[in-house]
């Protein structure tokens, strides 16, 4: 279903038989809705979203490309999340399943505008896909297209903003004893310790987790939900969630949202991704949810 959405938006909206949907904004090739069979919102998207250029949407499932956060010279995350991508109908073969799921192809080319900021030609090609389960799947395809010989290099996210109760109920595994960078602390490496990842300390978190496993879970206690987060080609992992100060300072976040959100993000930031001329890359992370009597595990 393609259709216009907040502002005149072009969005698509997938559905699977059992009820689930996903709505995706062609503005930054965007996930910004994922719902269960239940008709139940799992993404957070900020009521304050503005939903208009040259602005991110703040919420869902932001791309940074060809940057991750300030790591370089370009703005904030790159800027996949504010370019208008385009529906590909004529993808080349993917290597995902797509028998008896939705999914929707994207594109984002290099354009004039962009080369100044970032010299080089380049496919960005995004698959997503809603699978039978309820599950979302998000590969993607970056490949060099320079005809200058050139190689170029990239840091990449799924800045996935996850739906919680109540942030402090909350717990992250599968990132315990793992090195990690703290965007709050400068370009010291960490380590973090013992158990689960909890958010009790009523401070901003903002950490890179380094080669972590390919599988995160989220547990939500209050909902009996927990998020399964399984990623691929994307060796990082970043949690965010800004708090009470900086949600404070922020325009297009409500002042106590931060207690129904937690970023959970698969990434490659530490190492830089580098194709030649002709290379592609692959990148996938997928989603899904099981109750919580579910113990996780690697
Ligand atoms: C996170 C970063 O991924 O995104 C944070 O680690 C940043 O440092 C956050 O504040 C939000 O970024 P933005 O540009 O969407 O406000």
């Amino acid at each position: 279903e393609h259709c216009k959405g907040v502002n005149g938006l072009e969005r698509v909206i997938l559905r699977e038989v059992r009820g689930s949907s996903v709505e995706v904004y062609l503005y930054g090739g965007q996930v910004t809705s994922w719902k269960n069979e239940y008709g139940e919102e799992l993404l957070f998207v900020s009521s304050k979203a503005t939903f208009k250029l040259p602005k991110a949407i703040r919420g869902g499932i932001p791309i940074c490309f060809p940057q991750f956060g300030s790591h370089g010279s370009l703005e904030q995350h790159g800027f996949a999340r504010n370019r208008m991508w385009s529906i590909d109908h004529d993808p080349p073969p993917f290597p995902t399943n797509t028998s008896n799921r939705a999914f929707i192809d994207l594109i984002l080319k290099h354009s004039e505008e962009d080369a100044k900021i970032w010299p080089h030609r380049y496919e960005f090609r995004l698959r997503i896909t809603l699978g039978p389960g309820g599950d979302l799947m998000l590969t993607s395809r970056i490949r060099n297209t320079n005809t200058d010989g050139k190689s170029f290099a990239f840091t990449f996210a799924y800045h996935t903003y996850f739906a919680v109760s109540d942030i402090s109920e909350v717990r992250v595994e599968g990132l315990e004893t793992l090195d990690y960078l703290d965007n709050l602390k400068g370009k010291e490496r960490f380590t973090e310790q013992g158990d689960a990842i909890t958010f009790e300390s009523e401070v901003s978190v903002d950490k890179i987790y380094l080669s972590t496993p390919t599988k995160i879970a989220i547990l939500d206690h209050e909902r009996k939900r927990t998020f399964v987060l399984r990623k691929d080609g994307l060796p990082d992992a970043v949690v965010w969630n800004p708090w009470d100060k900086k949600a404070k300072a922020m325009t297009d976040f409500g002042d106590d949202e931060y207690k129904h959100m937690l970023c959970v993000e698969a990434a490659c930031v530490e190492k830089p991704i580098v194709l030649k001329p002709g290379e592609e890359w692959r990148g996938r992370q997928e989603i899904s949810t099981v109750p919580s009597s579910y113990c996780s595990g690697q």
